[in-house]
Formats: C-alpha cells, sequence, structure tokens
C-alpha cells in the first residue's frame, strides 16, 4: 500500500496567538484508497490540521506531502483541484440549480455534457435525493439537511482522489445520517478514495474510518485502526473519550465472518432421509442446514423433521429465518441469535450461499481475543 498522505512534524501557531500551538508537531502517514478519522474534543486542532492539506491555512513548521510531492510547493488551484473539500453549511451558489451546483468542478475540467449528467445523477442518488425531483430546485428549496447532503455530493463529483470532509454530515438528522454513512462508505468499497474525515463524535469516528487520528491539545494522542483504539487505548484520556461501552462498539464494528465457524452442518436437498439421519448423529448437532445445488440455504432439518415419511430431505426440510449475511456486524448477528430459538444464526452471502454458522459462543470467543 503506498502511502497518499504524509504529516511530518506539522506545526501550526496562529498569528496573535503565539502562547500554544494548534497543531503540535503532527506527524502520521495515510495508505492510498483508507479514510482517516480526525476525532477529538472541540479545539483540538482538527479543522486547523485538515485546512492545512489544501492550504487555506498555511503551517508555522513541518510538511505536508501529498502522494509524495510537498504540497507547499505545488500551484495552489491544481492542488484544491485535485481535491475535494466538503464543509459542514457548505455555501452552494443560490443562483445555481442543484445540478449546476454539484457540476461545478466537472465543467471546469471540461467533461462533456453526457458525462456530467450521469455523474450529478448517480451521486444525487447516492444522498438519497431523487434527480428528477431534485435536481432543476435551487438550494433555498431545500432543507439545511438536504443543501448539506448537496454538498457531500458536490465534493465527490470531480472524481478527486482525496477528498476533505469537515463534520460533513454533522448538520444531519440522525436517520438521513445513518443513511448517508453507509451509503458513503458502500460507494467507498467500489471507489477508494483516500479521506481524511473531520468528526467530534467517536461513534462516527469508528464507523467511517479505517484509521483514527485522536487529538487532544493539538497533539496526536493515538493513531490506529479502531479495533486497536477500542481494545488498546493507548492512556485514560483515550479511555474516557471512547467511553464505557467499547464491548458494545466492538460488535458493532465487528463482522459475522469475523467470528462464525466455518464448516456449517450442511446437507443436500437432494440427498436421502437416511442419509441426513447418519450425518446428525456423526456430527452430534441437532440440526442440519438444507442447501441447493448451489450451496445456497434452503432451511433446515432436525431430528423431528428427520422422523417424518419420505425419500428425500428436501420433502421434510423446513424454512428458517435465522440467517443473516456474512458482512453484518456481530451486534446485529448477536441480535438475531436472540431472535430465533436455534441456538445459533446461519451466515450467508451476497448469493445466499451458507458460507458458516455464529453463536453466543462464537461471539464471546472473538471479543476475548
Ligand atoms: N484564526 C484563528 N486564530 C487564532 N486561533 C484560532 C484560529 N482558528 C482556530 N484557532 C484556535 O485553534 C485551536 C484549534 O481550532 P480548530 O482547528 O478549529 O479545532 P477543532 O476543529 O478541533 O474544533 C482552537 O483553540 C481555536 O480556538
Ligand atoms: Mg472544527
Amino acid at each position: 500500500m503506498s502511502v497518499m498522505l504524509s504529516f511530518q512534524e506539522v506545526t501550526k501557531i496562529y498569528p496573535g496567538a503565539e502562547h500554544f500551538k494548534a497543531v503540535d508537531s503532527l506527524t502520521f502517514d495515510l495508505n492510498e484508497g483508507e479514510i482517516c478519522t480526525l476525532v477529538g474534543p472541540s479545539g483540538c486542532g482538527k479543522t486547523t490540521a485538515m485546512k492545512m492539506i489544501n492550504r487555506l491555512i498555511s503551517m508555522t513548521s513541518g510538511k505536508i506531502l501529498v502522494d509524495g510531492q510537498n504540497a507547499d510547493r505545488m500551484d495552489t488551484i491544481e492542488l484544491r483541484r485535485s481535491i475535494g473539500y466538503v464543509i459542514q453549511n457548505i455555501g452552494l451558489f443560490p443562483n445555481m440549480t442543484i445540478a449546476e451546483n454539484i457540476a461545478i468542478v466537472p465543467r471546469l475540467k471540461g467533461w462533456d455534457a453526457g458525462k456530467i449528467s450521469e455523474k450529478v445523477e448517480s451521486l444525487l442518488e447516492m444522498v438519497n435525493l431523487p434527480a428528477e425531483e431534485f435536481m432543476n430546485r435551487y438550494p433555498k428549496e431545500l432543507s439545511g439537511g438536504q443543501q448539506q447532503r448537496i454538498g457531500v455530493a458536490r465534493g465527490m463529483a470531480a472524481d478527486p482522489p482525496i477528498m476533505l470532509m469537515d463534520e460533513p454530515f454533522g448538520a444531519i438528522d440522525p436517520i438521513n445520517r445513518e443513511h448517508l454513512q453507509n451509503e458513503f462508505l458502500r460507494i467507498q468499497e467500489k471507489v477508494r478514495k483516500t479521506i481524511v474525515f473531520v468528526t467530534h463524535d467517536i461513534d462516527e469516528a469508528i464507523k467511517m474510518g479505517d484509521k483514527i487520528c485522536l487529538l487532544r491539545n493539538g497533539k496526536l494522542v493515538q493513531f490506529d485502526n479502531p479495533e486497536k483504539l477500542l481494545t488498546e487505548p493507548a492512556n485514560d484520556f483515550v479511555r474516557d473519550f471512547v467511553g464505557g461501552d467499547r464491548t458494545l462498539k466492538r460488535l458493532n464494528l465487528l463482522k459475522v465472518k469475523n467470528a462464525m465457524q466455518t464448516d456449517p452442518p450442511l446437507i443436500r436437498a437432494l440427498e436421502s432421509l437416511q442419509t441426513a439421519k447418519g450425518k446428525l448423529s456423526e456430527l452430534k448437532t441437532d440440526h442440519l442446514i438444507v442447501v441447493d445445488e448451489n450451496g445456497r440455504l434452503l432451511g433446515t432439518v432436525d431430528p423431528a423433521a428427520l422422523g417424518k415419511t419420505g425419500d428425500k430431505v428436501a420433502e421434510v426440510v423446513q424454512a428458517t429465518q435465522a440467517h443473516i449475511q456474512a458482512s453484518a456486524s456481530l451486534k446485529d448477528g448477536l441480535s438475531e441469535i436472540f431472535s430465533h430459538d436455534l441456538g445459533f444464526v446461519i451466515a450467508v452471502d451476497d448469493a445466499q450461499k451458507v458460507v458458516g454458522t455464529l453463536t453466543e459462543k462464537d461471539i464471546k470467543a472473538l471479543l476475548r481475543k
């Protein structure tokens, strides 16, 4: 993995406020395609650190490398065009429609009209504002939260390799916020931008970040991935900032596939009841998971079902709701375990193929690691 953004002993002392360092010798590297959340209490230097990347604020000392180049020596306009920028209460241009606002940088870059409108439509879909309804409206015809979502779309419009986002979802109500976070992460899976994401909310930092950069009084306190921050907080400040519900936060972060058993007790629907009974006693289990020829989930059978008259497993299979995507969070996995009385849930992939089973015990074992 190559380093896309490098902070090297970056310090900011504001003129007229020489008694303190707003950012104090900040050093960290961010790999290409990763999201780094800058988090910490209000006034800890998050916005200052971020604005030094695209030189909206000049640094007092130190160095920032963008894709290996010293940002200080790059042409300012070029630098800012290659870096998407989303801030809270972003000023949309009131005399331009939503579509025109989103298209500003693509136009500057000389994209053709077809490519631009395609992009505008897909971005509006991403931020959950249907294009046909919103593209020709003006900013004042949108709520504050909707305007903010347009700001996010605009920041992503030119496909910049690096994005800076300063509390981008801060002003948005919890439901739309959650939707935007999820959509954003889903898109990030595909586009793999390098993103610096400022938030004061530790839950958002943990959810969004591949890396978390936790600041206090301008200084770096801990730079780690979310799991490390939760399991090995560097000091009491981090421990307090993360909160007492660290285990629940980890359940949110970890995936079903991290904890599941990957040798599920499978039986194909076309097998005979006799074979199924043999397998049941051989595996010393109460249930077999029934799959089709492609390994997709059909249901379960237990000893009672296998006691019925019939020839093939397909005739006695019982449908089940006790399944979950392997990519779902362990929190959702645990919730599913408690909602069904199988004692386990069946993990499936995108194609509904059975890939594992998850029990409470599996979750405990992972949390103890
Ligand atoms: N233009 C400025 N002049 C003097 N001090 C400033 C200026 N901008 C920010 N600060 C101070 O620098 C510190 C860091 O501010 P900021 O980066 O905005 O913090 P955050 O984004 O983490 O809330 C704060 O103490 C703030 O008061
Ligand atoms: Mg700020």
